[in-house]
């Protein structure tokens, strides 16, 4: 009924010309925008849901030329730590006790990486060094020294998906995306495994370090077994 009706009216006024309707967004520019609306999500309201989508080419360009910290000085007891974040050279300045997921997200603006637990049991934290799926939730930044770092904001390649983000969106893989990013970085390194079985059985439990509160295991399954046969040859 009328007095129940919330939805906005349409604009009456003569002299005005129409309100263009903003686009919905689409679940692909969701899964390109991740790191911004990692902001909306984690960041305590800093940026609203609505404008995280409007945020995403400002958080890529922010990570693009967060600057190398080598030129700031030194703090006292931090050191400097230069490694390799998705095929730029960083070089970050740190305490001894600075967490690898906070670097990231912090000093690099790579909010991809998500925090869950802090403690090694939910998977959000997930990227990889060297090639090897990570918790960087338990792993002090000093130690990668020239180390290679993936994040999910690595994984597409001139704005082209990769295979596991494609068959994540074609599956709808996902409900509100906090563990996402942290799933395909574990499903990328899996699928890249050899030693690990083609099986459902086998990839439900190389998967178990990725929890979903969501609950879409069944959908995130059918995506990591869609996308093996679309994974880039590995020499
Ligand atoms: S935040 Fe690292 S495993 Fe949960
Ligand atoms: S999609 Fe919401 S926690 Fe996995």
């Amino acid at each position: 009924m009328a007095d129940h009706d919330n939805s906005e009216k349409p604009h009456a006024c003569p002299s005005c010309p129409s309100p263009e309707p903003a686009p919905a967004p689409s679940r692909r520019s969701f899964l390109m925008s991740m790191g911004a609306s990692g902001l909306a999500v984690t960041g305590g309201g800093l940026i609203p849901r609505g404008q995280a989508q409007a945020a995403a080419p400002v958080a890529a360009a922010a990570a693009e030329t967060a600057a190398p910290t080598a030129s700031t000085p030194l703090a006292p007891g931090e050191q400097t730590v230069n490694f390799v974040v998705n095929g730029a050279a960083r070089s970050v300045n740190v305490p001894p006790n600075a967490v690898l997921l906070d670097v990231m997200r912090e000093k690099l603006g790579l909010t991809g990486t998500k925090k869950g637990c802090d403690h090694g049991q939910c998977g959000a934290c997930t990227l990889h060094v060297n090639g090897t799926a990570v918790n960087s939730c338990l792993s002090l930044a000093v130690m990668h020294e020239g180390d290679e770092i993936t994040t999910i904001e690595g994984l597409a390649q001139d704005g082209t998906l990769h295979p596991v983000q494609e068959a994540f969106w074609a599956h709808d893989a996902y409900q509100c995306g906090y563990c996402t990013s942290g799933q395909m970085m574990s499903a990328v390194a899996i699928l890249k495994d050899a030693r690990i079985g083609r099986d459902n059985a086998s990839v439900r439990e190389a998967m178990s370090g990725n929890i979903c509160r969501c609950g879409a295991y069944k959908n995130i399954l059918a995506a990591v077994q869609s996308a093996r046969t679309n994974m880039p040859k590995v020499s």
